[in-house]
């Protein structure tokens, strides 16, 4: 059930009180990684939807660097697309789109290729964590500017108290755990 499926993943993620600031208690998903039921049962639970046939099928797959990039990738794989990075200032070498978004204390930029996607093609994006919803938004917008559907915002890991599905409003968030 989505209960055991909750609870088992949980196990998977270690709290570390502190980092990276004083007061912020982080979620460390490297024991999950390092597990492999644990990492596959992510994986597939994180790609279900969007199987053939599920109604919610994905040209592609988009990930967040750097943590968003270990899901997305194993999940283009088992749904047999191709992968789009999303990626931090100055890291993609062709022309590309940025978007600057709020960070808890100041400000960061993303990049995506502005022909990364065709036009009109479906994408799922992914990323570990859902915070605040900054890098989200800014991730699907810039997915957006070249020309993608966002079918889904997907997150291994809600932190619910953060409220980030405000900035996600009128798109599909989904995640696998919620806090
Ligand atoms: C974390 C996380 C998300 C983002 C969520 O990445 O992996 O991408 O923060 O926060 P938000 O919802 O408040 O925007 P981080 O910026 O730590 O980058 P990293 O994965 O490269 O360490």
């Amino acid at each position: 059930t989505e209960e055991d499926l909750s609870r088992r993943l949980s196990a998977g993620l270690r709290d570390v009180p502190d980092y990276p600031s004083p007061g912020v208690l982080f979620k460390d998903i490297t024991p999950l990684l390092a597990d492999p039921d644990l990492f596959a049962e992510s994986v597939r639970a994180l790609s279900a939807a969007h199987r053939p046939g599920g109604g919610a099928e994905v040209d592609l797959v988009a990930g967040v660097e750097a943590r968003g990039f270990i899901f997305g990738a194993a999940v283009a794989l088992s749904l047999g697309v191709g992968f789009v990075p999303v990626r931090k200032k100055g890291k993609l070498p062709h022309t590309t789109v940025s978007a600057e978004y709020t960070l808890e204390y100041g400000t960061a930029v993303i990049e995506v290729h502005e022909d990364a996607v065709r036009p009109g093609q479906r994408v799922l994006l992914l990323d570990d964590v859902l915070a605040t919803g900054g890098t989200a938004e800014a991730a699907a917008g810039l997915l957006e500017r070249v020309g993608a559907e966002v079918v889904s915002v997907s997150f291994l890991v809600e932190l619910g108290f953060l409220d980030g599905r405000r900035r996600l409003a009128g798109r599909e968030v989904n995640s696998l755990l919620k806090y």
